[in-house]
């Protein structure tokens, strides 16, 4: 069995072939891997009083758990201690929070604190989403929220899957790099250097229940992929990371398509989920659109701003594209 690799090791060896910005990247996904392992430990260990409700919405609607609350303070107290970052924005802030001690800083932080957390109180996969931001202009802090909503600004994303086991996935550009925390150890250790998603369309993901109200282009789109792919089978965990993640691994596609009725399907937020996931799947070799544009293209216009997702294999995303744009 080949020596385990953990992550320090293995960004030391990357820094010699890196870019100055490849290796600032580099340090604050190693900081992230230290949050990653704190969440890890609140959640894994945290008591029963920890699960339920916290009996508030969130800017977005959504019934806010305890464990949003713990994992948002945990994420905010990082990113403010850790001092490359001037702002963040969160699920869980119905605003931008400016961070007063780092305000020059020339990063941007947005995070969901914890992904999915409808499947908190059966124990299903969750996870905690980082997408950093470069500020276009560290002097002037009135542009802080025009970068966030910018899709030119986004310089790197990760994310932490806790599921039976607990994995740090993230890229700054350079491919996909995925690490397993070793609970003995408290080590990440190096699980797969650059993972490139597989071409078989082994699984489709998506809420069945909102397919009856998607527009006419999506349904066809869905029905005439079923009939290409015989053999694909349907799977759908509900936490946005781990079934992008599946797909990562397994191959396959993603469809969150708008709901013309009752417009929740589109629920996914652009800054802090969904342009993280298009960046991690176009650096694995994937696709992300919203039927008629690249997700990594389009402007949000606040930052809860909704959008469809449809992500994963490359071919299946541009037929997608080809059926949204024909109708
Ligand atoms: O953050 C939104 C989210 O929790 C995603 O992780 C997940 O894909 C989606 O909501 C599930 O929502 P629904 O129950 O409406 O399908
Ligand atoms: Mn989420």
């Amino acid at each position: 069995m080949n020596t385990p690799i953990t992550l320090p090791e293995w960004a030391e060896n990357q820094s010699s072939t890196q870019t100055p910005e490849g290796v600032e990247l580099s340090a604050i996904f190693q900081a992230l891997s230290l949050l990653g392992k704190m969440l890890t430990e609140t959640i894994r260990s945290g008591g029963v009083d920890l699960i339920g409700a916290y009996g508030s919405e969130n800017a977005s609607g959504d019934s806010v758990q305890k464990l949003d609350v713990l994992a948002n303070t945990m994420c905010k107290e990082f990113a403010s201690t850790h001092g490359r970052f001037a702002a963040i924005a969160s699920e869980e802030e119905e605003e931008i929070v400016y961070l007063e001690e780092s305000i020059t800083a020339p990063y941007l932080l947005a995070f969901d604190p914890l992904d999915g957390s409808k499947n908190i109180d059966f124990n299903g996969p969750i996870g905690t989403i980082f997408t950093i931001y470069k500020r276009s202009d560290t002097a002037d802090q009135s542009t802080i929220m025009a970068d966030f909503l910018s899709a030119t600004t986004i310089a790197a994303s990760g994310f932490v899957l806790y599921g039976p086991r607990t994995l740090f996935i993230f890229s700054i550009g350079d491919g996909v790099h995925t690490f397993q925390l070793d609970p003995e150890t408290q080590e990440w250790i190096l699980l797969q250097d650059t993972l490139s998603l597989p071409d078989p369309i082994t699984t489709y993901a998506h809420n069945d229940s909102y397919v009856a109200n998607w527009d006419s282009a999506s349904q066809q789109y869905l029905t005439a992929m079923k009939e290409r792919h015989p053999d694909t089978t349907a799977r759908h965990i509900g936490a946005l990371l781990a079934d992008i993640y599946r797909i990562l691994v397994q191959g396959g596609i993603f469809i969150r398509a708008f709901d013309n009725a009752s417009k929740r399907s589109a629920k996914l937020r652009l800054v802090y989920e969904l342009r993280a996931m298009a960046f991690i799947i176009e650096q694995a070799g994937g696709a992300a659109t919203d039927g008629l544009n690249r997700i990594l293209t389009i402007d949000a216009t606040d930052i809860h701003h909704r959008h469809p997702l449809i992500a994963g294999n490359i071919a299946e995303v541009q037929e997608y594209e080809r059926v949204f744009r024909a109708s």
